[in-house]
């Protein structure tokens, strides 16, 4: 595992974007795995400057993102498809169509999260994920557990991080209860991991993660076992 400590939340974003671009440039037809949250928001804005000066081009990219709520669509501000196209697609030459993301309002979340995985295999897997992590480890929305839950699945959000994202909502009650996430399967299997988290209240959680026991109750532990992390972690 990498593990860079830096100042700013700039200097963050710079090398996460760094690390993307060189990823692009390497492989331009890489599959690029995204989050969202506010961890990756410096980060999709200095990609879109590098796209906008001409340093990397999106037009042979795809992405798979990592989750989304149950119950909300594109067309509802705080679904995670929204926040994509906002955030980021909207403002660089991806071809939309060849990005992912988790369909939220499917009928059938089970089978949506089966083809979801058929569907990255199919892609020839992740070159690059890119993570946040939660209060409590969370990656994607895999929230503590009794187990690391593989497949791409419907979850019930916990406490804490429905109480961190009301943030985003008019209140607490209005944050959705269920997401659908990429489960450790497809997270694992990433050729290449990127988790960036800044602030002082990730810093403990950064610590059980990268420096604990590795354990379903600390889901970002898992990432322990992987044999290509790199972890950005600035404390501002
Ligand atoms: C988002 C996601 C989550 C976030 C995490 C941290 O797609 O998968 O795991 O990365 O909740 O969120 P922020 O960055 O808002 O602290």
């Amino acid at each position: 595992m990498k593990f860079i400590t830096v100042k700013t939340y700039e200097e963050l974003s710079e090398k996460a974007a760094d690390i993307i671009a060189s990823q692009i440039i390497v492989k331009p037809n890489c599959v690029l795995g995204l989050a969202t949250g506010s961890s990756p928001v410096g980060t999709y804005k200095r990609l879109i400057k590098d796209n906008e000066n001409g340093k990397i081009d999106f037009s042979t990219v795809t992405s798979v993102n990592l989750d989304e709520y149950v119950g909300l669509d594109v067309t509802n501000d705080q679904s995670y498809r929204y926040f994509m196209n906002d955030n980021f697609f909207n403002h660089v030459n991806i071809d939309k169509s060849k990005t992912f993301v988790p369909n939220g309002c499917a009928a059938d979340l089970k089978a949506e999260g089966e083809a979801y995985d058929k569907m990255i295999k199919d892609l020839g897997g992740i070159d690059l994920q890119l993570l946040g992590i939660g209060l409590d480890g969370h990656i994607g929305f895999n929230e503590p557990d009794s187990c690391f839950v593989g497949p791409t699945h419907e979850v019930t959000l916990d406490e804490s991080t429905i109480k961190a994202n009301a943030r985003f909502f008019a209140n607490e009650d209005e944050v959705p209860k269920t997401a659908i996430t990429m489960g450790m399967m497809s997270i694992m299997q990433a050729r290449k991991i990127l988790l960036v988290a800044n602030g002082a209240a990730k810093k403990e959680i950064i610590e059980k993660s990268f420096f604990g026991p590795i354990t379903p109750e600390v889901p970002a532990s898992i990432l322990q076992l992987h044999p290509d992390v790199t972890v950005i972690f600035s404390e501002n």
